[in-house]
């Protein structure tokens, strides 16, 4: 089966039937999401994994009583930074130039040219930002759980107030951001199993540029030059 084959076969699971999903099919799903591309590498979220029936009754309670809350195997939930600051980005690079056995001011100067971006944009852009992120590794766990012909349904509907105090998040510098139940679908009561899979035509949705179709301006190119911002 080709990726494209998995995305046709997976849907926004209704019902699921309660079944568990086996651990390495679990832990498959979690490493794609692990290894997600983000800006400059932060990871600025993690992701809590919730398999106890009695808090996934809860958490169904605080989101509209979607069902697959309860009736699935394991709930990922993704919670992101809250915001930016030089000791959490410190913390990433100074562990990244660890792994890869080069000085910890290797990466200073690039250090200081995101956090000059982002610092006089103010926590709650921060928090977008790394909530953006998040949904990088959650489109990456979308994908691999169909690809281990797991059933998944991404939802934003819930209040994250709520689940954050739930899960004893406030605090801690981590807001959650997006949860996906993992399952098996029950296809005898799910009303969307059979259901066309519809989207934007390609026409619509997939636009060709050339620069006569760019707007006309003379502003000089800005170059991010890693290579000067980066020591060796
Ligand atoms: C970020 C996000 C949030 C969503 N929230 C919910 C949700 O709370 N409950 C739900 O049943 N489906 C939710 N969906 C599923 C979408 O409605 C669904 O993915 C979309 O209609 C496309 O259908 P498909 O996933 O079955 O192909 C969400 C999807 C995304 C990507």
């Amino acid at each position: 089966m080709s990726l494209i084959d998995d995305l046709q076969w997976r849907y926004a699971t209704k019902k699921m039937n309660g079944a568990k999903v086996p651990q390495e099919k679990l832990d498959y799903i979690l490493e794609a999401a692990r290894l997600a591309p983000s800006s400059s590498g932060l990871q600025p979220y993690k992701i809590i994994v919730i398999s106890d029936k009695a808090l996934l009754e809860k958490i169904k309670g605080i989101a509209f009583n979607q069902s697959q809350i309860a009736d699935c195997s394991h709930l990922l939930v993704w919670a992101a930074w809250d915001g930016y600051s030089d000791a959490r980005i410190s913390n990433v690079f100074n562990a990244t130039m660890d792994e890869r056995g080069l000085p910890h001011d290797t990466m200073d100067n690039y250090k200081s040219v995101i956090l000059n971006m982002y610092e006089p944009k103010g926590q709650d852009w921060q928090a977008h930002h790394a909530a953006k992120q998040s949904y990088i590794s959650f489109a990456m766990a979308i994908a691999a759980a169909a690809e281990q012909k797991v059933d998944a349904t991404p939802m934003e509907g819930f209040v994250p107030e709520q689940l954050d105090e739930l899960l004893q998040l406030n605090g801690t510098g981590y807001k959650s951001t997006v949860i996906l139940p993992l399952g098996y679908r029950e296809a005898a009561n799910d009303w969307l199993v059979n259901m066309k899979k519809v989207r934007t035509p390609k026409a619509d949705f997939i636009t060709e540029m050339t620069t006569a179709d760019a707007a006309q301006t003379d502003g000089a190119p800005v170059t991010l030059n890693l290579e000067t911002i980066v020591k060796k």
